[in-house]
């Protein structure tokens, strides 16, 4: 890494004189980075930078400022705060990695199953769409830089924040230590709302338009994945004291698993709230019987399309050739997967662990076995 690190220098106006490296090597830090601007190049938004090579913190060196303006898929304030904050690009890239991975894992059984179409527009046209999928997927994006930045702070990765500075929760027995080094919950919240949001705050509607309605549906999704992240964060404990007696305890802010999140905002999506814009501009729920949904609950704005073909319009893959379980009447079986045209059948062999034995002391061996299973995949 330090190698990148001079390599890049080196072909920077900004580097220190007396650069050691030769042309060739020049040559080829500037080949390289052009590769990696190409990634970049048609992207939408700043998800996108979940699909980025150029997340090395070493690419940020040479002299940022053409580099952050080059990210085609940031707003024009996100290229600012791209700029100020170089070192959180990283982190932001990574959270929206972490969104996308769980939002494909939450929904493998699933008919839109989130899969990114391309590197470039990421998801493709489907979030054109402002269907429940999409409230899932700003939500989650949202919130996986919320989880990002908090543990980056932590861990002393960025330059402008630190430990937890939470208050002491009141409800902690008095003889346990306040002050281990926690997520910085606070900060990565702030910091993922500044970010995140700059995109749609940016831009202005007419009141009472699909836009405006659509950017406020956004806008809702983002902060509902971030209390989500907030909502989840817990405290953490850890004993001291003589030969484990636990007599003092030392403890700190602890964010969720990511995959309790993910379950999380799943959940909230099964539950997610049908919006329409009233007289006034403003979103309200379309059937006024229920509870209107809190700042923590998602919302959206048109119905779903059911992601059965493939339609370029709406972006939709379709299910052909997506594999279905026979036997499940859920989602995942094959009668609601294949959406009514059927299947094939096909013997497949999977490899298992099995035969697995304990040996004293302590590990467990395993023999691998070859069964052929009975495979569906939808017409
Ligand atoms: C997408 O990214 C992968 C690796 O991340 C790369 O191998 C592939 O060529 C890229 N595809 C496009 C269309 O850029
Ligand atoms: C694609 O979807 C649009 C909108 O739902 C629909 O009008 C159109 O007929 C579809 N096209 C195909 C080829 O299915
Ligand atoms: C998701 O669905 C698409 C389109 O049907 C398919 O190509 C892709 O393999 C699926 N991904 C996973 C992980 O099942
Ligand atoms: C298929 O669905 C049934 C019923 O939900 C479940 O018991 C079974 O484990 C599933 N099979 C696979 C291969 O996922």
């Amino acid at each position: 890494m330090l190698f990148l690190r001079r390599l890049v220098h080196v072909c920077c106006p900004s580097a220190p004189a007396g650069s050691v490296l030769d042309s060739r090597q020049c040559v080829f830090a500037l080949t390289l980075l052009t590769l990696l601007l190409q990634v970049v190049v048609e992207a939408n938004s700043w998800w996108s930078l979940a699909m980025n090579p150029l997340l090395i913190p070493e690419a940020y060196i040479i002299g940022a400022q053409p580099l952050c303006s080059q990210l085609v898929g940031l707003s024009q304030g996100q290229k600012k705060l791209c700029q100020l904050y170089q070192d959180h690009m990283q982190y932001i890239g990574e959270g929206a990695k972490t969104g996308i991975r769980e939002c494909q894992y939450q929904f493998r059984h699933r008919r839109w199953n989130c899969s990114t179409v391309d590197n470039s527009s990421v998801f493709g046209r489907v979030m054109q769409i402002g269907s429940r999928e999409t409230a899932f997927t700003y939500a989650i994006s949202a919130a996986g830089v919320v989880n990002a930045v908090s543990r980056a702070c932590r861990e002393g990765e960025l330059s402008s924040c630190g430990c937890s500075r939470a208050a002491r929760p009141k409800d902690l027995p008095r003889d346990w230590l306040w002050g281990g080094c926690g997520d910085n919950l606070n900060y990565g919240y702030r910091f993922s709302k500044e970010f995140v949001d700059a995109r749609e705050r940016e831009k202005s509607y007419a009141k009472g338009s699909f836009e405006s309605a659509r950017l406020m549906m956004n806008l809702h999704n983002n902060e509902a994945g971030r209390r989500t992240v907030s909502d989840l964060a817990h405290v953490s404990c850890k004993c001291h004291g003589v030969s484990g007696s636990c007599s003092l305890k030392t403890c700190w802010l602890q964010l969720a698993d990511f995959r309790k999140v993910g379950e999380t905002l799943k959940e909230k999506y099964d539950s997610a709230a049908s919006m329409k814009l009233n007289s006034r501009g403003k979103l309200v729920q379309r059937d006024s019987k229920f509870n209107p949904p809190t700042s923590h609950d998602l919302v959206y704005i048109e119905s779903s399309p059911d992601y059965c073909l493939s339609n370029q319009s709406t972006g939709s893959l379709g299910t052909v050739g997506r594999l279905c379980n026979k036997t499940s009447e859920g989602m995942d079986g094959c009668e609601l997967m294949c959406c009514g045209r059927g299947y094939d059948q096909y013997k497949a062999q999977i490899v298992e662990r099995c035969h697995c034995k304990f040996h004293w002391c302590c590990y467990v061996k395993c023999k691998r076995c070859t069964k052929t299973v009975d495979q569906f995949v939808c017409k």
